[in-house]
């Protein structure tokens, strides 16, 4: 009997309508555009404006957007799992509360919290669901709202995030394409380099906590850097000799966007040339969980059924790992 894997079946974003340029950013911090944009390769990001919208206002839509487009009803998923770092409440989990705004009901449905390699970790958990044939139709969202936990006074951190979130439909296949191999990895000793320090149960709210501007994400950029460049670009190389792929194998890589030279430094590594690589970090930033779908999203006209297809992520934790796909449509 031939093996069974999870295929991608259809993908979709959603972002949300207001824009924040460097140049808006230069009037709110001391920074500048030329500054951004030959540290970091970022233009412009996507913000989730008005009261009362979370991340799960943001997945609803790329949800919905997914039942349309692969003429899904919403009583055929079986699971829904949501990459986030900014839920939209400590619980219940965000993908409960997508799940309602989709008419999804009575699936399986839960949080996976992995940072900037979120959406990646989720990938892989889904797709055992279908490898085991518990279910027949699981999607896959990285979301979140990264101005909710931004600090719009600090010019380390606000330069670089924006809002966004990514829908992927698993589904099973007996064919040679789909999740090929993953690699997934993490060190929790990184966490002092990249956190929020307040608002859990080691440092819950206080007046303190909120004085002292502890809602926020928290990074020195610099460590964290060092590691995302030897850690993707180690992993990536990676699961391509472990499967025996070589560069000229790989129709494109699809890089967590977190900063351009990482992104730079992992396709160098790979051996891959620009025109292999998905980018899209000037007109969104990074939108942790929202990065890989939305890249994929955006290039999907351009794949063709059998790509090979490297993901590859690092974030918070550390995590970061890397997956080996090919194209299913
Ligand atoms: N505008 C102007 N100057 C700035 C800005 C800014 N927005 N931000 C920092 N600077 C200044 C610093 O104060 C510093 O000045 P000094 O030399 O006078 O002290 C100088 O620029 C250099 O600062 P660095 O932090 O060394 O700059 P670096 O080149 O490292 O770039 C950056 C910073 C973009 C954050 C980079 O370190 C980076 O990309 N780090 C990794 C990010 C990442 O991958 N995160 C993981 C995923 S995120 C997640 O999981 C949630």
């Amino acid at each position: 009997m031939s093996r069974i894997r999870a295929a991608i079946t259809g993908i979709q974003g959603w972002v949300p309508p207001y824009i924040l340029t460097n140049k808006e950013l230069e009037a709110m911090v001391d920074t500048s555009d030329e500054w951004i944009m030959s540290r970091t390769g970022i233009r412009e990001r996507h913000i989730l404006k008005g009261e009362g919208l979370g991340t799960s206002d943001m997945a609803a839509e790329a949800v919905k957007g997914l039942l349309e487009k692969t003429g899904t009803r919403p009583e055929e998923i079986g699971l829904v799992i949501c990459a986030t770092v900014t839920p939209d409440m400590i619980f219940p989990a965000t993908a409960n509360i997508v799940c309602d705004k989709a008419g999804i009901k009575n699936a399986f449905s839960f949080d996976m919290n992995a940072a900037c390699s979120g959406l990646l970790y989720a990938l892989v958990t889904g797709s055992k669901y279908i490898e085991t044939e518990t279910c027949k139709k699981v999607i896959v969202i990285g979301a979140d709202k990264m101005s909710s936990i931004t600090d719009y006074k600090s010019r380390e951190t606000c330069v670089l995030f924006g809002d966004a979130a990514g829908a992927i439909m698993l589904e099973p296949t007996t064919e040679e394409v789909g999740i090929m191999d993953s690699i997934m990895q993490s060190d929790g000793s990184g966490r002092f380099y990249l956190h929020m320090k307040a608002g859990g149960s080691l440092k819950p709210p206080s007046y303190e906590t909120i004085d002292a501007r502890e809602h926020f994400v928290y990074q020195e950029g610099q460590p964290v850097f060092k590691f995302a460049v030897t850690k993707m670009a180690d992993v990536a190389a990676e699961i391509m000799a472990k499967n025996n792929l070589k560069s000229e194998d790989v129709a494109y890589l699809v890089p967590h966007q977190a900063n351009l030279r990482i992104i730079d430094a992992t396709a160098r590594r790979m051996g891959v040339g620009k025109d292999q690589v998905m980018i899209n970090i000037e007109r969104y930033g990074n939108t942790t969980g929202g990065t890989i779908p939305l890249c994929l999203w955006e290039w999907e006209n351009k794949l063709k059924k059998g790509d090979n297809i490297i993901l590859a992520a690092f974030g918070g934790g550390f995590t970061w790992g890397s997956i080996w796909l090919k194209w299913a449509y």
